[in-house]
């Protein structure tokens, strides 16, 4: 039996992905771009099987002890991911699987579990299937898991995905190495629930938002001006930029028909209470997913600060902290 070791992290983004072009081949609307992060990851373990009827899924989530067998939704996925796989290699799986899978971090709260996941799964299925691919190939194989924003686990550091106009130039690339930036992340655990909406739905009625068209035109600006202010190392400039996004993401999400509400009254006390950590001089920004938790970004001087900031706020449950790391690969 065959064993394949792949960790993938999450990653955050700076500029967000929001609406799909086209569903089936999970083409957005705009760029986006975004960091991987070191200490939110998954771990996938692909053990194949001779016998093509195996199709198992264990998964290990944040703070479990032990795997627990999957016979839902999750597992579904795989196998749908699985027949993508297939076409995509033009050829059928002559294997089965055992998958087990852990998360350094609680799923499905904001901080892309699907994204380190099916990034993870792309570059094991890949090798279970005894093919080679290009990161741009791998990350164009993510991408069409469902889960857009996998295809930006699969550079290194800070990626971008460009939007491009059919699935093969639908991908992302690695913008700078980890070590460019020592931007952190700072992930504000608020709640450990799983969020009630799931993005793929979300995306759908993105456009049914009035302020849908306006995000578009004013993103194009914002994708110029952000790549200007990170290869500046430009840090107040290209906070306000990822606080502009965030906001502009939420405003089409709770205009959209039916309104999405990912906040909760504890997202926007942070929020407020980062205005006033700045007024009192550290610069940290804030941005926020499809989920309530909240994701400061700071510099890494500034680390400390935030933190003993933020841990004695009652909102915040936890805090994960993060630095931009290298995209997926075999452990
Ligand atoms: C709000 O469809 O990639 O995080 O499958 O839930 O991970 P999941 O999401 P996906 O959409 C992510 C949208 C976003 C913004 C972003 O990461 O760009």
């Amino acid at each position: 039996m065959k064993k394949i070791k792949v960790k993938s992290p999450a990653n955050i983004a700076f500029i967000k992905y929001w609406g799909q072009k086209d569903k089936k081949l999970i083409l957005p609307y705009n760029d986006s771009f975004s960091m991987n992060l070191s200490n939110c990851y998954t771990i996938v373990e692909l053990n194949i099987h001779e016998d093509k009827f195996v199709q198992e899924l264990y998964i290990k989530d944040y703070q479990q002890k032990e795997y627990v067998k999957d016979k839902g939704e999750a597992l579904v996925k795989v196998k749908k991911f699985l027949k993508t796989t297939e076409r995509f290699f033009g050829r059928k799986a002559d294997f089965g699987f055992k998958i087990y899978s852990q998360n350094s971090f609680p799923k499905k709260a904001g901080i892309a579990s699907s994204a380190s996941f099916f990034s993870a799964l792309a570059l094991a299925l890949t090798l279970a299937f005894g093919e080679k691919l290009s990161q741009k190939n791998l990350s164009i194989l993510a991408r069409l898991s469902g889960s857009g924003s996998a295809c930006r686990s699969v550079p290194d550091g800070f990626s971008w995905w460009r939007r491009g106009e059919s699935s093969f130039t639908s991908y992302a690339f690695s913008l700078a190495p980890p070590s460019f930036w020592d931007l952190n992340d700072l992930v504000l655990i608020l709640s450990k629930q799983e969020k009630k909406v799931p993005s793929v739905e979300g995306h759908l009625n993105a456009p049914t938002s009035p302020f849908f068209k306006l995000r578009l035109i004013d993103i194009k600006r914002r994708l110029r001006l952000i790549k200007k202010a990170f290869l500046n190392k430009d840090f107040s400039l290209f906070g306000l930029l990822v606080e502009e996004d965030c906001l502009s993401m939420h405003m089409v999400m709770m205009t959209q028909k039916p309104p999405l509400f990912y906040w909760s009254s504890q997202t926007f006390e942070i929020i407020k209470k980062t205005v006033t950590l700045r007024k009192r001089g550290v610069e940290a920004y804030y941005t926020i997913d499809a989920g309530e938790n909240v994701h400061i970004i700071c510099q890494r001087k500034d680390k400390e600060k935030v933190y003993d900031y933020f841990i004695n706020q009652p909102e915040v449950l936890e805090i994960i902290t993060n630095e931009p790391t290298i995209g997926t690969r075999v452990i």
